[in-house]
């Protein structure tokens, strides 16, 4: 006997095939001579209604069946006259694999908040709600490799453990097999790492980028995908300790190839979605709608979650210069009547997430690109612009949002690099690699990360990045 799953029964038109079906009941419901079960094996949002009839199945054996419980059905596909389903399966047996104590069981038929689903993360896949996100999360995964597979790119794995702060933003979690109480010390009293695993100082790596830009000096067209750890101690819903990025990196590329790939990509993630998702996203969508009837007036986002989508697919980007936009921001109505929490007060300030947003969301009304901003409050490596003061960098800012891309054509010049890292204090004997290739066959050369989190906050329209990633690293919070 075939044995399907859910998403392939919900697709059968086989009446009367006798078929196998084992899954998770998610609800519960009858009378004296009949049951009906909603089974789920996580295959797709939708149930396949079980019809269990007590002159077939002894009704004795469903009272230890409940929300939580695990079945194998065998029974014979009908078509249903529900409304809400095109085929159901009368039981010819019924079989617990395992019971769930409705008194214990936490997950119950009915709205749980998400910080209680958060306290419950090893049960949160069972709901609706996180099996909808962790389909959406793999298909992006799969959309990634898709489109940098089609375009010729080749992906490289680049080294968690590192010896060098990429960012030099020196946010870092240590490596070591030093023993914390007793240390081995130098003669000068610090901490000698020459004894420590490595033989070196490590620590997790904060990007991948530094490693990706050699193989692309090679290979043209790279990209990596993988975990980037932060030890930031931002505790908002934007910013994870452990998250995953995405980051292509291209030789003979500028800034606005850049762009343009960046662009692409993002779009291409979001028709993906909503092509191959899309009753996971008419499900998101719903609820989207729902959350936003909860906020305050002035909170709510004027779109929908698929019209969002829709938006950033039919209207080409906003490509900005950083100097524009501090104009715009120093005249905007929020910072003359001081409701912004930082005040933009003049050029060289850094924006935070409330002027990106204010960019996006109430100027523009669409995704920006903004672009060359001053050298003092980007990485090392970022190509420097003739006036002096500017880099080529470009930030990608969404609604709802803020950033989600970050990136950068790169500084393919020796002799520049080496005096900025010097500026910048990047220690240049422990980077001699990276400086290398800028003296053998150096190309102009560009890239950028996308926080893979903070892409599906916007394709999931979820408002809090522990949501989006099964098991959330976060300031003092790493159960499960
Ligand atoms: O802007 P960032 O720091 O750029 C880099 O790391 C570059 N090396 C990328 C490159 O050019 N190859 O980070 C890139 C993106 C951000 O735009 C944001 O989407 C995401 O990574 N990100 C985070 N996502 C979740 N939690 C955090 N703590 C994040 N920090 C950055
Ligand atoms: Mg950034």
């Amino acid at each position: 006997m075939e044995k399907y799953n859910v998403k392939q029964i919900l697709a059968l038109e086989s009446y009367g095939e006798t078929i196998t079906v084992e899954g998770w009941v998610k609800t519960k419901r009858g009378s004296k001579n009949v049951a009906f079960i909603a089974l789920n094996d996580g295959s797709t949002i939708n149930n396949i209604q079980i019809v269990v009839d007590f002159e077939i199945i002894d009704a004795s054996l469903l009272d230890d069946v409940h929300t939580g419980a695990s079945l194998k059905i065998t029974g014979e596909l009908l078509k249903s006259e529900g409304k809400n389903q095109t085929v159901e399966i009368k039981a010819s047996e019924v079989i617990i694999y395992g019971k769930a104590n409705p008194d214990e069981f936490p997950i119950q038929p009915k709205r749980h908040t998400l910080e209680f689903l958060r306290e419950h993360a090893h049960l949160r896949f069972r709901t609706n709600l996180f099996g909808a996100i962790t389909r959406v999360r793999h298909a992006m995964i799969f959309a990634i490799h898709d489109f940098f597979n089609q375009k010729g790119f080749c992906n490289v794995h680049t080294p968690i453990i590192t010896g060098s702060d990429a960012e030099g933003a020196g946010e870092m979690f240590r490596v070591t097999t030093l023993p914390l109480d007793i240390p081995p010390k130098t003669e000068n009293g610090t901490i000698d790492f020459s004894e420590d695993f490595f033989g070196k100082e490590t620590n997790l790596t904060v990007s991948g980028q530094l490693e990706a830009e050699l193989a692309a000096l090679a290979l043209s067209k790279v990209y990596t995908f993988g975990p980037t750890f932060r030890a930031e101690n931002s505790n908002t819903s934007r910013h994870l300790a452990e998250f995953w990025m995405v980051e292509p990196e291209v030789a003979f590329a500028d800034i606005n190839e850049n762009m343009d790939l960046a662009e692409e990509l993002l779009k291409y993630c979001v028709k993906y979605a909503m092509e191959k998702c899309s009753d996971d996203i008419d499900f998101l969508d719903s609820r989207f709608s729902n959350e936003q009837k909860g906020k305050p007036q002035n909170e709510r986002s004027e779109l929908g979650l698929k019209e969002q989508m829709n938006f950033v697919l039919e209207n080409d980007f906003v490509r900005l210069s950083y100097t524009d936009a501090i104009e715009i921001l120093r005249n905007s109505k929020p910072n003359k009547k001081k409701k912004f929490n930082y005040i933009i007060e003049g050029w060289g300030a850094d924006l935070q997430s409330e002027h990106e947003r204010y960019l996006v969301e109430k100027h523009f009304k669409k995704p920006v690109i903004l672009i060359d901003y001053p050298k003092e409050i980007k990485s090392f490596y970022m190509k420097q612009n003739d006036d002096g003061k500017t880099v080529r960098a470009m930030d990608i800012l969404f609604p709802g949002i803020g950033e989600i891309v970050g990136g950068s054509q790169r500084e393919e010049n020796y002799e520049k690099l080496k005096t900025r890292m010097g500026e910048m204090n990047i220690p240049q004997e422990e980077m001699w690699w990276y400086l290398e290739t800028r003296k053998f066959g150096t190309v102009p050369h560009s890239g950028f990360g996308l926080g893979f989190e903070r892409l599906l906050l916007f394709v999931t329209g979820m408002g809090n990045i522990r949501d989006v990633i099964p098991f959330p690293r976060t300031p003092k919070n790493a159960e499960f």
